[in-house]
């Protein structure tokens, strides 16, 4: 396994997605665990299945599909990440982030990302939505971040600037969009952990102190490696349970995908608005 992807890789990749979809599109998306519904609603759809594209990281996690729809929603042309890997996979954190290099090779402007994560605010619940104002890197801080190894200078800079990860304009719409249709949207920092295990209560307290709202373990590679390629990113975490800072209740997947059947529509509706409003 190769450690770090090349550009020759990104844009073999790149090549054989515009050999499957003529759509030029403006806005990717890439749906998180439980989160997928809304790819079935694209329109006039292209399906790649993840197979068929080289270089291309497959999900192994149930709750994940495995492929591209590409095509039109809300009036706007879309690539959709219908399920996406994580670094606990065993996938190099350079590999989980191909797909967001091969959306800045496409020419796509702006990536819209959406995960389940656990709620370490006490005043979320499972259920909830928060907008991502920004995010806090431990999974990088530890070492794992998706800029390692030589700088890709056609894609960014060796050091990219992550004061904005979060689109302040984009997240005014947002707003907007969630208020105009009654949806209570949260909104917080969002944590980036390697998982697969769940935090333990010592480690949520440990993240409480440090800022963060909601824990998961994806998002941040990818923001990061959008940032560095120069795309407009916007994200939600959907709140599938709360946290155990005391260690009385205990998550399971099953949670995680059961709580994305309440969080879904919510999320289909704030996505939706803003892609209109676009
Ligand atoms: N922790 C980490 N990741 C998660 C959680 C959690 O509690 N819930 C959903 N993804």
């Amino acid at each position: 396994m190769e450690p770090y992807v090349t550009l020759q890789q990104i844009d073999e990749a790149a090549h054989a997605v515009r050999s499957r979809s003529s759509y030029k599109p403006r806005i990717g998306l890439i749906l998180g665990s439980g989160l997928n519904a809304l790819a079935d609603s694209v329109q006039k759809a292209d399906f790649i299945p993840y197979a068929d594209l080289p270089h291309w990281p497959r999900s192994t996690v149930h709750g994940h599909a495995g492929r591209l729809v590409i095509g039109e929603l809300e009036g706007q042309s879309v690539f959709v990440m219908q399920g996406r890997v994580h670094f606990y996979e065993g996938y190099s954190m350079s590999q989980v982030t191909l797909p967001v290099r091969v959306m800045i090779r496409l020419g796509i402007e702006m990536m819209f990302v959406t995960n389940a994560a656990g709620g370490i605010n006490p005043n979320f619940s499972p259920g909830d939505v928060m907008l991502i104002t920004d995010n806090l890197n431990l999974i990088g801080m530890a070492g794992a971040n998706p800029l390692m190894g030589p700088n890709i200078d056609e894609l960014g800079p060796r050091f990219p600037d992550m004061s904005r990860a979060y689109d302040p304009e984009l997240m005014d719409i947002a707003r907007k969009v969630a208020a105009k249709n009654g949806i209570a949207l949260r909104e917080g920092v969002y944590c980036g952990l390697s998982g697969p295990s769940f935090e333990s209560p010592a480690d949520l307290r440990f993240l409480r102190l440090a800022g963060a709202d909601a824990v998961g373990m994806s998002t941040v590679p990818e923001v990061i490696v959008a940032r560095h390629g120069g795309l407009r990113t916007l994200g939600f975490s959907g709140i599938s349970n709360k946290a155990n800072l005391d260690g009385s209740t205990i998550t399971t997947h099953d949670e995680v995908i059961e709580a994305g059947r309440v969080i879904t529509p919510k999320l289909e509706t704030i996505l939706r608005g803003v892609l209109r409003s676009l």
